[in-house]
């Protein structure tokens, strides 16, 4: 029996689909002068989030895996925008890249106003990385758990700083929770949904230590769910997949735009300025299901990650 199954709440569920069907709230504060930091900028969600805070007067530093991608949106956008649009390139499936980059960021000589982990891989087919641990897991959790590890000390030394985890209403496919006991897979029939409802499960999860970590700081580190939408999410599956993505899901989803709305909402906007360690459908806190609130699981999360050997070069 599942342990969390009796936690759950009717009215938690009802709130979660009246969100889905909801718009996002729209702040129209400056972001001028602030500096915000992107991961996965050159598709979907990132791009318009890029384009959302450039239009509002935001200097960028997007962190992408695609030079040539990475080069036009730079251009892109300092041609419309006038405002400053760096990047560094990581592939998140080489946890030495994503060490490299903390390791820069860490050093930056400028205060960073918002930090979104965005960059996330959708997988019907378990893959194991280099660095051995299973790709999604790696790619839309681990990588930008180490790069907010890294960047603790400098964000809690900056007046303000906000943290934003694209996560999803995806964790729910995981009933099991981050399944801690497995994280290779070899013991768990390997699904899409289900490793990325890990991946995203465990994100949360991290965010009980994280937001203890910066409690006497004026950093905030939420999560959101950034509606479902049109984005290239998935489209490196099979053709069976792709099949269902467009003609099922494709046809629901809505414009990234909308997601790029919330996203500035929760990063700029002064009503949510010390709202911290909560899960937002776009821009309403909702609570997650009750295995991503699971304080023993969390726990054992962080000290499983921090005392592995990936830990011992940070
Ligand atoms: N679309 C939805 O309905 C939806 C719903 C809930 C949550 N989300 C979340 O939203 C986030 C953005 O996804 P999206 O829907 O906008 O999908 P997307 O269009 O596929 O964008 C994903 C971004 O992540 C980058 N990326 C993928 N693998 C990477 C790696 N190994 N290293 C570094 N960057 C990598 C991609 O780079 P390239 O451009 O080089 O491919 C791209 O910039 C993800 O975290 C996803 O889980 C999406």
């Amino acid at each position: 029996m599942n342990k969390y199954l009796k936690e759950y709440k009717w009215s938690n569920i009802a709130a979660m689909l009246r969100n889905n069907k909801s718009k996002p709230a729209e702040c129209h504060e400056s972001a001028n002068g602030k500096l915000v930091l992107i991961s996965g900028a050159t598709s979907g969600i990132g791009y318009y989030t890029a384009l959302e805070y450039a239009s509002h007067g935001a200097d960028l530093i997007c962190i992408n895996r695609n030079r040539e991608k990475s080069k036009s949106l730079k251009a892109e956008i300092s041609q419309k925008y006038g405002v400053a649009c760096d990047y560094y390139i990581a592939d998140y499936t080489h946890l030495s890249d994503v060490i490299r980059i903390g390791k820069t960021l860490s050093e930056l000589d400028r205060e960073i106003d918002v930090l979104i982990h965005n960059a996330g891989v959708f997988l019907t087919k378990k893959t194991i990385t280099k660095d051995g641990y299973e790709q999604v897991y790696q790619v839309n959790f681990l990588s930008s758990f180490i790069l907010t590890y890294m960047l603790m000390d400098k964000l809690k030394t900056q007046n303000q700083a906000r943290i934003i985890y694209v996560n999803s209403e995806g964790h729910r496919f995981s009933l099991a929770g981050a399944q801690l006991d497995d994280p290779l897979w070899e013991r768990h029939l390997y699904t899409g949904l289900k490793s990325y409802g890990v991946a995203k499960t465990a994100q949360l999860l991290s965010l009980i230590p994280f937001s203890e970590n910066f409690k006497d700081s004026n950093v905030t580190i939420n999560a959101i769910h950034p509606g479902d939408v049109k984005t290239n999410m998935g489209e490196n599956n099979g053709k069976i997949y792709k099949f269902f993505k467009h003609l099922f899901i494709n046809t629901l989803a809505k414009s990234p735009k909308l997601s790029a709305i919330a996203l500035y909402y929760l990063g700029v906007s002064q009503s949510v300025k010390t709202v911290t360690g909560k899960f937002f459908n776009f821009t309403t806190e909702e609570i997650p299901a009750p295995h991503a609130l699971d304080a023993e699981a969390s726990r054992e999360l962080w000290e499983k990650i921090v005392s592995s050997e990936v830990f011992r070069d940070i």
